[in-house]
């Protein structure tokens, strides 16, 4: 008979220090922008906003288990085959699913120093053991991914582009990584800020997917979709993978309007390409004004910029935040991902990226 006088969670639960989202409000400012969760300034498709509304008359109904109409559309969209793919409630939920299905206790799960912090929690929560390998200029090095591999690893978690960073590998590289493998290890692809990438020698992976029977890409509707709020994500693997993920997802992981605004973004691909445009020209032009502070920002190939401050006492990036938040610009402070003195800045609206200027500039004293 156990002699706990109330429930206990399991060894390692309580742990986990819980996922902390950027802040959404600035006390006492009215006007608040919110560059700190990567969101998209140009909001959801309006086809996907339609189809969300026009659910509503169906909520009695239970979705369709499978998102069959999500997997087509998005098979339609990339070429893939829809019995190779699973949808998940945001990307974040088969991530976990991941960890869940291929981690026991004491297994291992690579992930770079500066990754997505989702990568350490899944680990910690499916009882597995994270593996933290050291960056180069805040980029995945894959020589040390593959030194850190040993006979209990497992998975193998790349954000490539990496949040908070911004930085990403070339395919070649990713190949590399890939080849370096041994084949019981599953890459894990996490391409969240794919679409946002300019870059020739960039590929989210699904070629290598198609033709390995140990790697898998995880995407998105968050953020360049614009619909963070619905849960949105999906991962695309070999069959093996599928199957087992199947058998461990929720039965209706994926809520109805969620689906139906899921296969109305893919349908809509002029609203993925304003995203884009916005989005590259924004964000050189605050990599450019920010430089011109004399700021340095990690060059980023996605929705957001790092951007480094002087550890100097009155210059400091929590400083920084506090008068930023003063004029109700929120951006991530990144402690939790061994970055005290940078800021994440997510590419916002015309208006929020010239306030963000304006206000670094006169945090830092220069005239505008
Ligand atoms: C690298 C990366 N992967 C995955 C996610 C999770 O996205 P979601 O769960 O909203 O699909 C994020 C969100 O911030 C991210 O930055």
């Amino acid at each position: 008979m156990s002699v706990l006088r109330r429930p206990e969670p399991r060894p390692g639960v309580l742990a986990i220090q819980a996922y902390v989202p950027g802040k959404s409000s600035a006390p006492g400012i009215a006007r608040v922008f919110k560059l700190s969760s990567n969101e998209t300034p140009l909001g959801a498709s309006q086809k996907a906003i339609d189809a969300y509304k026009a659910m509503a008359a169906h909520l009695h109904d239970y979705p369709d288990g499978s998102a069959s109409a999500l997997r087509e559309a998005i098979g339609r969209a990339y070429g893939l085959d829809p019995a190779r793919l699973v949808c998940g409630a945001g990307s974040d939920e088969l991530l976990n699913l991941l960890a869940h299905g291929y981690l026991g206790p004491g297994d291992e799960a690579i992930h770079t120093k500066h990754g997505f912090l989702v990568y350490r929690l899944a680990t910690l929560s499916a009882g597995g053991a994270p593996v933290v390998v050291p960056e180069t200029n805040y980029t995945a090095n894959v020589d040390a991914i593959l030194k850190a591999v040993s006979a209990r690893t497992k998975l193998v978690y790349l954000a490539n582009p990496n949040n908070p960073t911004g930085t990403y590998i070339p395919f070649d590289e990713v190949k590399r990584l890939h080849a370096g493998l041994p084949a019981h290890v599953l890459l894990v692809l996490d391409a969240a800020y794919a679409e946002y990438v300019r870059r020739n020698d960039y590929e989210a992976g699904i070629e290598l997917v198609a033709t390995s029977e140990n790697v898998v890409m995880c995407r998105t509707f968050s953020k360049i979709h614009g619909l963070a709020a619905l849960r949105l994500g999906w991962l695309y693997g070999p069959a093996h993978v599928v199957d087992a993920l199947n058998r461990i997802r929720g039965p209706f992981n994926v809520n109805a309007p969620a689906i139906a605004a899921g296969v109305a973004a893919m349908e809509d691909p002029a609203h993925v390409e304003r995203a884009v445009a916005h989005n590259d020209y924004w964000l050189n032009w605050l990599a450019e004004h920010i430089a011109g502070l004399g700021l340095v920002a990690t060059p980023s190939v996605a929705n957001f910029l790092l951007v480094h401050f002087p550890e100097t006492s009155g210059r400091t990036a929590k400083e920084a935040d506090a008068f930023l938040t003063s004029r109700g610009l929120i951006l991530r402070r990144l402690e939790p991902y061994h970055l005290p003195n940078a800021l994440r800045l997510t590419i916002g609206d015309e208006e929020a990226n010239h306030l963000v200027v304006k206000a670094l500039s006169e945090f830092l004293g220069k005239a505008a």
